[in-house]
């Protein structure tokens, strides 16, 4: 099925409403990914960018997997930027605890938890089960180098993930 953009968005868009409730996701806002990018504006990206590479392939996937993988990712919870020892290997670390950060908050199903631990393949070498993880490992790529290079992500999905922190922040004040 190829799904239309605004159907995407307000799936991604009520998932981070969710998440935001029902587990640490709003903490995402204040730790900085890439440049000046936020983990939760990283994340949201990397949630659309995966959603654009299935339409625009044609892909057939688990959206809502796909959507709340891409979302959880980068769950952490730390600042990868503090200098401490440990972070030295934050690359290979971080899907790790990210999905164990994950599964102390929500259930996740084996698709969900191999998207989060698979998506620093070829850092970590080893590959993604499947095509959700591909499309997530690959969407963080673009996202990372996007904002690595120029500060910040490109287009629509940047304009949505930047209304959805806006939108986080009126609802939390
Ligand atoms: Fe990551
Ligand atoms: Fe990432």
């Amino acid at each position: 099925m190829r799904y239309k953009r605004k159907y995407f968005e307000q799936q991604i868009s009520k998932e981070v409403e969710l998440l935001e409730k029902e587990s640490r996701f709003s903490m995402t806002r204040d730790f900085i990914q890439h440049g000046e990018v936020s983990v939760f504006v990283h994340c949201v990206c990397v949630a659309y960018l995966s959603c654009c590479i299935m339409r625009f392939f044609n892909i057939k996937a688990n959206l809502g997997a796909l959507i709340l993988g891409a979302l959880l990712h980068d769950y952490f919870l730390y600042d990868w930027h503090d200098g401490e020892l440990c972070r030295k290997v934050h690359g290979f670390t971080h899907p790790f605890k990210a999905c164990n950060n994950a599964k102390e908050d929500i259930n996740l199903s084996p698709l969900e938890e191999n998207i989060i631990k698979r998506h620093m393949f070829p850092l970590v070498p080893i590959p993604p089960r499947y095509r959700e993880s591909w499309i997530v490992c690959l969407a963080d790529k673009i996202c990372a180098c996007e904002e690595t290079f120029i500060g910040h992500c490109k287009g629509k999905k940047m304009e949505f993930a930047e209304k959805m922190f806006e939108k986080g922040k009126i609802t939390s004040d």
